[in-house]
């Protein structure tokens, strides 16, 4: 017994087919779209739909081999792209007529959570960092249909702000791993970038200041004689994601000191980057917390999170109906029930 899951809900792809009772993960296909964007710094919300048409049905062609063990359908329907969303959400729909299965709708960002208990049984209450390209979030899951987002960004993502110190510089996208990449070559020290909201005792997140200081940095370099020269854009970039880390972890320090949880994540895409990991594997060990973080694999956008979710859903006989299921670009809710 099987359940197969749609993700669409940005320039990711992915199909997968996760067995109920085991949680395994049968099958599982990602096809990204980065290289098609990547020419235009960010992505063409409209290329991205268009490219999950041609995608979707190739890898759905093969799981055909599954669809007599499937239960249920699941499909990512919030946040996300709304046009990217909806060819997802409309293949589910169609699958769900087709082969009379019920429909399950999935909340990414609980699908990202969820990353962490892929093959492995959920482990809750927990305290997690979200920090993608749409998302800088901290949020206390302690069940799948209790979370509270407890902290979120005013502006931008700390994903979203490598994304456009990366095209600034012309290094392409997604800016995270080339953004990571140029650092190891640089001075962190060289350039002197303000962390945001030091001074504010509150525990939010803001990334447009420091992204407008590094365009000024950038702006500077580009004026003086020599131009901006590669070594310039290692320092750059390295000065930009220490600040853009102490940021994170000047706020968590904060929340940590309030209450040290027993158990701490960090989820999404961005949950790659090496410098962010190292430093929470630190203050986590400080605070006597389990620290638990996603297979790299798992961190960016996929399928087999969104099917270890609808597993969940499943046996909480969780389902939508069809005319009920709505795409939404953003989750504007603090409590996800
Ligand atoms: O979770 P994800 O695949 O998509 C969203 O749901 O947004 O996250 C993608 C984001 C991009 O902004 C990308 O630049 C960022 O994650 N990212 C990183 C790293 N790898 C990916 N940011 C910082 N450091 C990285 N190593
Ligand atoms: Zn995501």
């Amino acid at each position: 017994r099987m359940i197969l899951s749609i993700e669409s809900s940005c320039d990711d792809s992915s199909i997968a087919i996760t067995e109920i009772k085991t949680n395994k993960l049968i099958y599982h296909k990602k096809i990204s779209q980065e290289l098609q964007h990547s020419i235009y710094g960010g992505v063409v919300p409209e290329l991205a739909a268009r490219l999950h048409i041609e995608a979707l049905p190739k890898i759905l062609e093969e799981c055909k081999e599954y669809f007599p063990f499937l239960k249920a359908i699941a499909v990512t329907n919030a946040p996300g792209l709304s046009v990217t969303l909806t060819e997802g959400v409309t293949m589910a729909k169609a699958l769900s007529i087709s082969l009379n299965l019920p429909l399950i709708a999935v909340n990414h960002l609980k699908g990202h959570i969820y990353s962490l208990f892929i093959e492995k049984d959920e482990i809750l209450p927990m305290t997690v960092l979200l920090v993608s390209g749409g998302h800088t979030q901290i949020i206390e899951a302690n069940s799948l249909y209790d979370m509270k987002v407890i902290a979120s960004t005013m502006d931008d993502s700390f994903g979203e702000s490598f994304d456009k110190v990366s095209k600034m510089m012309h290094l392409g996208y997604p800016g995270g791993p080339v953004v990571q990449e140029y650092a190891l070559k640089g001075d962190m020290n060289r350039f002197d970038l303000p962390v945001p909201l030091s001074q504010s005792p509150k525990i939010e997140f803001s990334y447009s200041g420091l992204k407008n200081a590094v365009r000024m940095q950038i702006e500077k370099l580009e004026n003086s004689e020599d131009g901006i020269m590669q070594q310039d854009k290692y320092d750059l970039c390295a000065s930009f994601q220490k600040t853009a880390v102490l940021h994170i972890m000047q706020k968590l320090k904060k929340l940590f000191k309030q209450k040290a949880p027993k158990n701490f994540a960090i989820v999404g895409g961005a949950s790659a980057n090496i410098h962010l990991r190292a430093q929470l594997e630190e203050l986590c060990k400080k605070s006597n917390t389990n620290l638990y973080l996603s297979e790299l694999k798992y961190c960016s956008d996929n399928a087999a999170m969104i099917g270890r979710v609808a597993v969940e859903q499943y046996k909480q006989n969780d389902f939508i109906r069809i005319q009920d299921i709505d795409v939404q670009s953003r989750i504007k809710e603090l409590v996800w029930a």
